[in-house]
C-alpha cells in the first residue's frame, strides 16, 4: 500500500522566518499580493509589520481585512470580487486557521468561479488555484500545511468540509515570534486542538508510516512543552517546540485524517458556538477512553512519546497516565465544561440525535479506531456533559 503525501513547496521556520516574506515571493514568481486577515491582525500590528516588508522590497499590495471566526461563504465573497477585479498574483493568509481557512476557498472561487458547496466532500479539490502563502499567528490548527478548508453555509448551518491538494498552501511561513501575543485562552485551546490532531492522526485507521513520524514529533513537541507556553511568561522554546509541533501534527492529520473527536467536535461549533479547540479539549478524554480498547498498543505509545512514562511495559499502567493527563491538561488550561460554557442543558439532550447524525456525517468517526454508531455518540456526548 502506497500513501499519496502533500505538503507546501516552500517552508520557512523559525524566529525571524517571516523576514524571508520578500524572497519567497520572489522564489515564487509573485509580485503583486493581496493580504488576507482580520481585524485584530490590523489593530495588534502584524499587518503593518507584513506591509513595512512589502514596501521595503517595492511590493504593491492589497489587503482585506475582514475575515471572520468559523468563516462562511457570504463572509468572503467580497473578497473574491476584489481579488478578481485588481488581479492579485498570490494571497498572504494572515491570522489564525479560520484566516488561513478562508484565504485557501477565496483563492478557490476567486480562480474557478462557482460556490463552496460545489467543492465540499466528497469531491476532492485537484484543480490548482492562485498560490496561498499561509503565515500562522496561533499555534494550533496546522491549516498552514493541510490541504483542507471549512467554510460555513450560512443558511444552513452547515460546516462545509473541503479537501484536496489544491487547497494546500504553496508556502508556509513558521514563525513562533508571532504567537508570542496570543491572549492565553486563544495559545490553550489551539494547543489542545493541535494535541488531538496529532493523536488522532496516530490512532486513525488511515495513519501510515509517513503520517505517524509527523504525529510522533508533533506529540513530542506539544505534549511536553504545551503547559510550558501557558504557565511560563515568554517561554520561548516551549514555544517554538508547540508552533512546530502544530504545523506537524496538521501534517500528520492531513496525510492521514483526524477521527472521531473532531467529527463530534464540528457539531457543537455548529450548535453551540463553541470554538473549535474548546470543544476538542473537552470531549479528547472521554473518546479516548472510548477508543482505547480498539488500538491500545498505539495509546499507550502516545503516553510514551508525550513524555508521560518511560516505556510501555505495562499498557494500563500507560493509559491510565494518558487519561489523567488529558485532564490535567484540561484542569490546568481551564477548560469549562459544557454546562459553564453556557451550554443549554434541555437543548444540548434534544439536539443530540442530530448532532450525533451530523458527526457520522462527516466521516471522521469511520477513521476511528473503534467504529461508533449514532446511540454510540449520543452516549459519548452524555458521558462529556457530565465531565
Ligand atoms: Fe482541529
Amino acid at each position: 500500500m502506497t500513501a499519496t503525501i502533500n505538503l507546501p513547496k516552500i517552508m520557512q521556520i523559525g524566529a525571524g522566518a517571516i523576514n524571508a516574506l520578500p524572497a519567497t515571493l520572489e522564489q515564487l514568481g509573485c509580485h503583486y499580493p493581496c493580504i488576507i486577515t482580520d481585524s485584530t491582525m490590523v489593530r495588534l500590528g502584524y499587518t503593518e509589520s507584513i506591509t513595512d516588508l512589502l514596501n521595503a522590497h517595492g511590493l504593491g499590495y492589497g489587503l482585506f481585512s475582514e475575515t471572520m471566526a468559523e468563516p462562511s461563504e457570504d463572509s468572503i465573497l467580497p473578497a473574491v470580487a476584489l481579488v478578481q477585479r485588481e488581479k492579485y498574483d498570490c494571497l498572504l493568509a494572515l491570522g489564525g486557521g479560520s484566516a488561513i481557512d478562508t484565504a485557501k476557498a477565496i483563492a478557490l472561487l476567486a480562480t474557478h468561479g462557482g460556490s463552496m458547496r460545489d467543492y465540499k466532500m466528497p469531491r476532492p479539490v485537484n484543480l490548482n488555484s492562485m498560490p496561498v502563502i499561509a503565515i500562522p499567528t496561533t499555534a494550533g490548527t496546522g491549516s498552514e500545511a493541510t490541504q483542507a478548508t471549512i467554510i460555513t453555509d450560512a443558511s444552513t448551518d452547515e460546516k462545509m468540509l473541503c479537501m484536496g491538494p489544491g487547497l494546500m498552501p504553496i508556502a508556509a511561513i513558521v514563525d513562533y515570534e508571532l504567537t508570542l501575543s496570543l491572549p492565553s485562552r486563544i495559545a490553550a485551546d489551539t494547543g489542545i486542538d493541535a494535541l488531538t490532531h496529532a493523536i488522532e492522526a496516530y490512532v486513525s485507521r488511515k495513519a501510515n508510516l509517513f503520517s505517524d513520524q509527523q504525529a510522533i514529533a508533533a506529540m513530542k513537541l506539544i505534549g511536553q512543552n504545551l503547559l510550558k507556553t501557558c504557565q511560563v511568561a515568554k517561554d520561548l522554546a516551549a514555544r517554538e517546540a508547540v508552533m512546530l509541533g502544530a504545523t506537524l501534527a496538521g501534517i500528520a492529520f492531513s496525510n492521514a485524517s483526524v477521527a472521531l473527536v473532531h467529527g463530534m467536535s464540528r457539531p457543537l461549533g455548529v450548535h453551540f458556538h463553541v470554538p473549535h479547540g474548546l470543544s476538542n479539549a473537552m470531549l479528547l478524554p472521554t473518546v479516548t477512553e472510548y477508543s482505547i480498547s480498539s488500538a491500545p498498543m498505539r495509546y499507550a505509545q502516545c503516553a510514551m512519546y508525550m513524555g508521560l512514562i518511560d516505556n510501555i511495559e505495562d499498557e494500563d499502567q500507560a493509559h491510565q497516565a494518558l487519561l489523567n493527563q488529558l485532564k490535567r491538561i484540561n484542569k490546568t488550561l481551564s477548560v469549562p465544561s459544557l454546562a459553564e460554557f453556557g451550554v443549554d442543558k434541555d437543548v444540548f439532550f434534544s439536539t443530540l440525535p442530530l448532532m450525533a447524525e451530523q458527526a457520522l456525517a462527516s466521516g471522521s468517526p469511520n477513521n476511528n479506531p473503534r467504529q461508533v454508531d449514532k446511540n454510540e455518540i449520543v452516549k459519548l456526548y452524555e458521558i462529556a456533559w457530565e465531565s
